[in-house]
This record gives structure tokens, sequence and C-alpha cells, in this order.
């Protein structure tokens, strides 16, 4: 049986996140690892890798996604002069549409193309721009299929039912993708609230994967805003026990709405002063209000100390933090308050380069040693 070939795009700097998501499925193999992609090959038939229009649930199967595709075309970069888009051409002319159109039906994804429309972008210095990348490919491939192709050039959504067509151009490969679902794959289903600062599913998805939860374990987060982490949460480890609180009655609406008959708990409460027993809680997820987009309020204005105090005092033992944070100024407070970032990563979201950082308790390392020693004896 041969293999699909698929592609998932994500943020930048979840590539391994999503590479060990799509390895933990045990059916499928990864080929590439690049920029914002990870490459694989599935033998399974008839999977959904989507979620949207297949499984019942509509939910992703890789939440770490931005969005997958199956792989219609790879080869060298074009390269970077204007007379050079007569490869795209060629290229588009080049794939094998019917083949395409079969494998995305059998995966769960939409029957027709109805209509064309692609998304393009590039790294390095070009003397073309996205828009002659995109008009080059889709103008080719609509022709070849016989339906409209709808340019992105003036600014206008595609009408409904258009299949998405993705194109890279990375110094070393030309990519075209092909949308195996009718939308993209991190949109999800639940979020039909939101709140200024939210956040994007697929980065809480990666943070809740991070967290290593297991069944039983109660997951805070101070900060719910909608819920998303909360609900990713729920999504990655069913069982867990989700308590979130937030000051905006707004966002306490939206984290309920989101979450429907999930078992979130949402309540006010005040992420300064939490009313959370000492040392009760095994994971906190949270990115907390320090960004552009919303202010520290209630007792945490113009005082960031005390939300690191409170995750401090709620965290057990054996707890752990997965914060996303705008900078790393606040882990000075972390490591005076015992609590040792052990990973930290950094993303390209929205223009923005936060971090991804993981927390754990500092061990002493005195009485670690004596606990081998005596487990030794
Ligand atoms: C960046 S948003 C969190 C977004 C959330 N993770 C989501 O996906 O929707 C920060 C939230 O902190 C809340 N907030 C601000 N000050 C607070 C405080 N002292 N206690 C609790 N929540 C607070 C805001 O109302 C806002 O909803």
């Amino acid at each position: 049986m041969t293999a699909a070939r698929l592609v998932a795009r994500c943020v930048r700097g979840l590539e391994p996140a999503l590479g060990t998501e799509i390895l933990r499925t045990g059916s499928a193999a990864i080929d590439w690892i690049g920029h914002r992609e990870v490459g694989f090959r599935t033998w399974a038939r008839n999977e959904t890798w989507t979620g949207h229009g297949g499984s019942s649930d509509g939910e992703p199967r890789l939440r770490t996604a931005d969005d997958v595709f199956l792989l219609a075309r790879r080869q060298d970069d074009i390269g970077p002069h204007k007379n050079d888009l007569a490869g795209l051409a060629e290229l588009a002319r080049a794939v094998d549409l019917e083949g395409l159109a079969r494998e995305r039906r059998t995966r769960g994804g939409p029957a027709v193309f109805g209509g064309i429309e692609v998304s393009a972008s590039f790294l390095g210095r070009r003397t073309y721009n996205r828009y002659d990348i995109e008009d080059t490919v889709g103008r080719v491939l609509a022709e070849r299929a016989g339906v409209p192709y709808h340019t992105r050039r003036h600014g206008e959504p595609p009408p409904p039912g258009h299949s998405g067509w993705r194109l890279t151009l990375d110094g070393g490969h030309a990519t075209l993708l092909l949308r195996l679902g009718g939308r993209p794959a991190h949109r999800r289903v639940y979020k039909n609230a939101t709140v200024p600062g939210t956040l994007h599913p697929p980065v809480a998805a990666a943070m809740a994967q991070a967290a290593e939860l297991r069944p039983g374990q109660r997951v805070l987060d101070p900060c719910c805003g909608a819920g998303t982490l909360l609900i990713e949460a729920h999504h990655t480890v069913p069982g867990v026990t989700l308590l979130g609180f937030d000051l905006d009655p707004a966002a306490r609406r939206a984290a309920r709405q989101n979450a429907g008959p999930l078992p979130v708990a949402v309540e006010h409460g005040d992420a300064g002063a939490l009313p959370v027993a000492d040392r009760s809680i095994d994971r906190v997820l949270c990115n907390p209000p320090w960004g552009a987009q919303v202010d520290a309020g209630g007792r945490l204005a113009g005082h960031p100390e005390r939300w690191w105090h409170e995750l401090a005092r709620v965290l057990t033992d054996e707890g752990r933090a997965i914060l996303l944070l705008p900078e790393a100024r606040g882990l000075g407070h972390a490591l005076a308050l015992g609590l040792t970032p052990v990973h930290v990563q950094q993303l390209s979201l929205f223009g923005s380069r936060p971090l991804l950082v993981r927390l754990e308790r500092q061990r002493d390392g005195r009485r670690s040693r004596a606990r081998r020693e005596a487990a030794a004896r």
C-alpha cells in the first residue's frame, strides 16, 4: 500500500511539538522538519488528519497544527527572479489533480474543488511578490480543474467552497500543498466566544502537551480568559480536573460558553489572591496579562510579583507550570521563589516573540541526594 504524503504547518517554534504529536499517533513517519512545517507520511487508509468534516466531534487530530495538507508537489526552489515564475506554472501543470482529489475525499475532506485559492509565502529576497506567486500557480490549477480562481491580490476573502492551496518557497524547496479539510485546523469548533489577548489554540495545545498531564490531576489557569488552555488540556488528556479564574465577567462568560458541557469550572477570582489551598495544584497553564493586549487588573495592577507568589504557593512539590510570557524578565521572580525554568522555547506569534516556559520546583540538592542514597541502601 502506498503511503499518503502530508504536511502539517504550525507556528514558528512549535515544529518539535508538532513532530512529536505526529509520531505519537503511531501511524506516521516524519520526512522532514522545516520552517513552520513538518512533512510526514502515513500508511493508514481512510484516516482523518484534519478532524473537520471527517471525525465525529470535529476536533482536529493534530492539535498543535495550524493546518494539515496533502503534499501536491515538492521540487527545488525556482529562484529569486521574476522570470523564474515560469517554473511555478510548470510545477502547477505537473500536479496530479485527480489523485489529490481522490486522496482528499478518502481522508474526510471535501469531495470537489469548487474553486481555487492559493496562499503563498517565501523566505529571502525576490523580485516578485506573494501575489505574483499565487496568481501564477492559481490560474494554472483553476484552468486545469475547470473551476474559478480567486486572487487574494485585492484583499477579499474567497467565496465558500474554494479549495485552499499553499505554496512555500524556502530557498531550498518549492512546496505546493492542498488543504485536507474545508477550513484550517486551528479554527476550533468550540471557540465561538473570544476575548482580547486570547490564545491561538495550537499554542494552547502545545502548552497542555508540555504539561504531561495525567488523569486525576488538578489543572489551574488563574487568568483563564476565554478558557482556551483549559479546554485544550481536556482534549489532550480527558479526566483532569480543570479550574479557571478571571476578574472580567465577559471573559468568564466566554470561557463557560466555549467549554459548553466539558467539566471546566470557571470562577470569579483574583490571580493575585487565589481562593485555592496551598500546594493543591498539579499543573498551572497560563498566559498572564502582561502583554500589550490586556492589562493586569485587581491586585495584579502594578504588582506582577503577586502573580508569581501565588503560583509558588499553590503548586504541589511535584507541580509544574507551563507559561507563555512576553519576555524573560518575570523569571527572576520565579527563581527567587524556588521555581526553576527547565525548558524555554521562543515562538513567533502574530509579530511577537513570546517564550513558552516550563517551570518546576527547585529540588533541594542535598535532600534529593540523601533520598537517592537511602533508596540505594
Ligand atoms: C492574556 S488574557 C488570557 C487569555 C486566555 N488564555 C485565553 O486563551 O483566552 C489575560 C486574562 O487575565 C485577566 N486578568 C487580568 N488581571 C487579572 C487578575 N488580577 N486576576 C485574574 N485575572 C486577571 C484578564 O481579564 C484576561 O482575561
